[in-house]
């Protein structure tokens, strides 16, 4: 059975910071922790910190700027992280919020209702609460019959999280599936660390994906999936449910996001490009057929490496969409932001593969043709 991606969504946030004035706070906290600990530092007991740079930031990941929920917190030296209002259990939560944002538009963009969605998948890589689901609270605010559930793998949440809509949609369970990432990457984002402050911001995608009964559709069909993992400690959160029970300290770096940047970007650019090849060469769809590369959004130069190895030359900017210099890395999020942006001006029967890649490591690739 033909599965299509009928409509997309996106929610951005009003917010964004630039380079310039993320360097800049960074520099004033940088600048006051070393005025505080002046004493440990000038004994060599503690390391003074070193100032960040606009200029290092935009030539080492191609990021120019970033939306996100709540600038001030971020910005605020003192603070150094988004500052979100708590919310009682009778208000909507921040994350299904933005989530029925980003899903409306993409019902809009389908020309359906939420009474023709049968699921919600709520797929991203950091969910605000244990349970409910939130997935449950976007159908919920939706009105949508039937069931929902949230997912995490990461940075790959959104194309495995396809790849559970299809399954779900060709077993039978339903014949329409929203699957929605509200990624608010600035929760997890250690802003007090020079080498990643930069790496993230926040965003909301949803997709809708449907059963495939007719002439009547319109989007993406989904040609094939394919997912891999490969575990890697070199991005890890250590933020869980047993960190009380393991007495560990709550406000400790490792439960946040931390990464070994230069070896995420050597091994994972490799598997990423003959994960594709193989795709493609299984679909019998030669490389230079493919129109279109909607890529997981982490670094510009990662991506013009594994373009460069699947078509053998530099790709143009047409055929590689790039949202990272105005979006940072938002997760699971990126390639959808590239696809929902750069999906309207492909011909009908051209190809075009989305594919996510990141912690776990986690990879999906999903060849879709325009219908
Ligand atoms: N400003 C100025 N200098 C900085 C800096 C900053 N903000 N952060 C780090 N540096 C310095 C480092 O101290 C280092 O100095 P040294 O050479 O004297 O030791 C130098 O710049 C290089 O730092 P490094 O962290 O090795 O940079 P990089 O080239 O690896 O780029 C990333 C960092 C994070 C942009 C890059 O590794 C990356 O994007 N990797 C892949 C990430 C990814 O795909 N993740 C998966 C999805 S989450």
């Amino acid at each position: 059975m033909s599965v299509v991606i009928s409509g997309t969504g996106i929610y951005t946030p009003e917010q964004s910071i630039n380079n310039k004035e993320l360097v800049e706070s960074y520099n004033q906290y940088a600048d006051s922790y070393n005025e505080r600990y002046k004493e440990d530092i000038s004994k060599g007991t503690i390391e003074a910190l070193t100032h960040s740079n606009e200029d290092f930031i935009k030539k080492v990941s191609g990021i120019e700027s970033r939306y996100v929920l709540d600038k001030e917190g971020i910005l605020d030296p003192e603070r150094m992280r988004p500052l979100l209002a708590e919310r009682s259990n009778e208000q909507p939560s921040v994350q299904a919020e933005i989530a029925v944002s980003a899903c409306l538009q993409a019902l809009e963009n389908a020309n359906k209702k939420a009474e023709d969605v049968d699921a919600v998948i709520c797929a991203c890589a950091n969910l605000q609460r244990a349970y409910p689901a939130v997935a449950i609270e976007i159908q919920d605010l939706l009105g949508i019959e039937g069931y929902a559930y949230d997912m995490n793998v990461a940075c790959s949440s959104s194309t495995f999280g396809i790849q559970n809509a299809v399954s779900d949609i060709r077993a039978g369970l339903a014949k329409s599936v929203l699957v929605v990432s509200p990624e608010i990457c600035s929760g997890h984002l250690n802003f007090k660390d020079r080498d990643g402050h930069f790496i993230f911001g926040d965003v909301c995608t949803a997709l809708l994906l449907e059963q495939d009964v007719g002439s009547d559709k319109k989007g993406y069909k989904i040609i094939d999936t394919r997912l891999k993992t490969v575990f890697s400690n070199n991005i890890r959160n250590n933020f869980g449910f047993l960190n009380q029970a393991e007495n560990s300290d709550l406000n400790s770096p490792d439960k946040l996001f931390i990464q070994e940047g230069k070896r995420v970007f050597k091994q994972v650019i490799p598997i990423v490009a003959s994960l594709i090849e193989d795709h493609l060469q299984k679909n019998n769809i030669p490389i230079d057929t493919v129109s279109r590369l909607w890529l997981h959004q982490a670094n510009l130069s990662m991506n013009q490496l594994i373009a460069k190895k699947l078509l053998g030359r530099d790709p143009g900017a047409e055929e590689m969409p790039i949202v990272l210099d105005e979006y940072a890395n938002t997760s699971s999020a990126g390639s959808i932001i590239a696809f929902h942006k750069y999906q309207d001006d492909l011909n009908v029967n051209d190809i075009g593969v989305i594919c996510s890649f990141g912690a776990g490591y986690s990879v999906g690739s999903i060849i879709v043709q325009k219908i």
